[in-house]
């Protein structure tokens, strides 16, 4: 049966999920306007939320019934997640994010790295407010490794030689990092340091699968579903794991095709590069390392009571296979 998002995932911290939009709205408020409204623009956008509805999942999971410390926790990750996009879309140079256009495309990308900055910087003024040290560290250590993904990645930009392996530490640092801290922070804030290394576990194998499957969707998807450009990332020349896989499956001159375009860049190829991606099996290995990964995170799951929560998790972590944008 299909999983229904506010049925199945949303409904035990769905209060708590609404009383989350306070936090944000007042953490990205400013007194220089144009920071705000630089905010405003990519947070009003939306955005899919998964990380603060994971953050209060665990902390439900974890037998928390107050989630009133942990609403600001779950502010703090959307916002840092927000900061990250917000970065990634001038680095990546994209001019489309969440149906629109992009903070850099709209005012520039000086604009769009100080407000990123800011809501970097403002994530951890919120985060000082919850009192809580080790938490803070953990948060510290965090960023600076999510930082250290984006630029694992910037060098990889242009390598047809990039392994699978250099792709997963990549991915680790600048997605399935943040998805761990969102998990960890919700059972530290709780007292449950006991359900910690379960929850990152999950939420490490669910932050490769989403990652995986958005470089799947860079090919296979439509901007006005996704709300992105689809071939941002082979503009880029990115070896991401459809191309790796696509190069091992393929010899010859759709290897060669391949090859260059990952080497040069450029949306020149990309119908053909999607053909080879499809022909080679390269999206069906892609989705089979998805839900390989899937089922590592539902499996850590194992580990925490049985809950209402933690089946929301469960849900969480199929539907993000199954997702479209
Ligand atoms: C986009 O994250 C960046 C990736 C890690 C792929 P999301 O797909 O969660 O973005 P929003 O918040 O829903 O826009
Ligand atoms: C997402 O990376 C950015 C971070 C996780 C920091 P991508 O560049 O792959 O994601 P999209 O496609 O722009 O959302
Ligand atoms: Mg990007
Ligand atoms: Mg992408």
């Amino acid at each position: 049966m299909a999983i229904d998002f506010q049925q199945d995932i949303l409904s035990p911290v769905a209060t708590d999920f609404a009383a989350m939009d306070q936090f944000i709205n007042e953490g990205i408020s400013s007194k220089v306007a144009l920071v705000m409204s630089v905010s405003k623009h990519v947070v009003e956008a939306g955005g899919k939320r998964m990380r603060p509805i994971m953050c209060l999942l665990a902390a439900q999971a974890c037998g928390e019934t107050d989630l009133t410390r942990t609403q600001k926790l779950a502010a703090v990750i959307e916002m840092l997640h927000t900061a990250t996009l917000v970065h990634d879309d001038v680095v990546d140079e994209s001019n489309l994010r969440r149906g629109r256009p992009t903070a850099n495309a709209t005012w520039n990308n000086q604009t769009a790295v100080l407000v990123g900055d800011f809501l970097i910087a403002r994530s951890f003024d919120l985060l000082v407010d919850l009192n809580h040290m080790p938490l803070l560290k953990e948060f510290s250590t965090g960023t600076c490794e999510i930082a250290e993904g984006e630029v694992l990645q910037l060098q990889a930009q242009h390598q047809p030689e990039t392994t699978e392996e250099i792709y997963l530490d990549i991915i680790y640092g600048k997605t399935s990092r943040l998805f761990q801290l969102a998990t960890e922070g919700a059972a530290m804030l709780a007292g449950k340091p006991e359900y910690r290394t379960a929850l990152k576990k999950y939420a490490g194998h669910f932050g490769n699968a989403f990652q995986i499957i958005d470089d799947i969707l860079d090919y296979t998807s439509d901007k006005e579903t996704l709300g992105k450009n689809i071939g941002d990332d082979l503009m880029e020349g990115k070896p991401t794991l459809p191309l790796i896989t696509a190069l091992k499956n393929t010899h010859g001159e759709a290897h060669q095709m391949i090859y260059k375009s990952i080497a040069t860049g450029g949306l020149d190829d990309l119908d053909q590069v999607i053909q080879v991606v499809q022909n080679s099996g390269a999206l069906d290995y892609c989705r089979k390392r998805a839900h390989e990964e899937t089922q590592a995170a539902i499996d850590a799951l194992e580990l925490l009571p049985n809950t209402q929560a933690r089946q929301a998790l469960f849900n969480l972590a199929h539907l993000a296979l199954n997702r479209i944008q």
